[in-house]
């Protein structure tokens, strides 16, 4: 039998404290639940570097902790050159995100490079909104697009290991 491959995921917003870090701990939880995670590595980073070091943002870890998903442990870091290197689907939060990620990205990436949205079907948007200067109620639309895509992603990443 031959060995399925590792999928390395990272998930990318501007500051990496409220959407990246909440997809990354939503992802992680599902990837978890089918006993995947030796499978699916995932990682979260922003493309700014205001908050490299530092914990999501604390109405963030309480959405997500009302739904049952622990993203305490989660430290900012910015995107870097090995990114391309190191992961094969690189998912952007929103348009200019993907556009700054666009403007770092190798010609010969041999990877996704996209936004992360567009993985949930059902999606009427294709950008994941910027909460950070609202309210609760946008943390909380954050979770639900993140859970409805992270459940396409994995659908996604697992059709094509049967595939293979
Ligand atoms: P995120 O949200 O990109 O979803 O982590 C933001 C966090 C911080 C800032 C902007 C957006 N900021 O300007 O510091």
């Amino acid at each position: 039998m031959t060995e399925q491959p590792v999928v390395r995921v990272l998930f990318v917003c501007l500051g990496n404290i409220c959407r990246s870090p909440t997809a990354h701990g939503v992802f992680r939880a599902k990837v978890r639940e089918q006993g995947l995670q030796q499978r699916v590595q995932i990682d979260s980073c922003g493309t700014g570097d205001w908050h490299i070091g530092h914990p999501p943002d604390e109405r963030a870890t309480a959405e997500a902790a009302a739904r049952g998903y622990d993203i305490g442990d989660l430290r900012a870091r910015q995107v870097q050159a090995t990114d391309f290197r190191d992961y094969d689907y690189i998912l952007a939060m929103d348009e200019q995100n993907l556009a700054d990620l666009r403007a770092l990205c190798p010609d010969d990436y041999p990877g996704y490079l996209g936004l992360f949205l567009p993985f949930d079907p059902a999606a009427s948007v294709t950008e994941v909104p910027d909460p950070y200067y609202g309210g609760e109620e946008g943390f909380a639309l954050v979770l639900d697009m993140v859970e409805a895509a992270s459940d396409g992603l994995l659908r996604e990443i697992c059709s094509a290991d049967t595939a293979r």
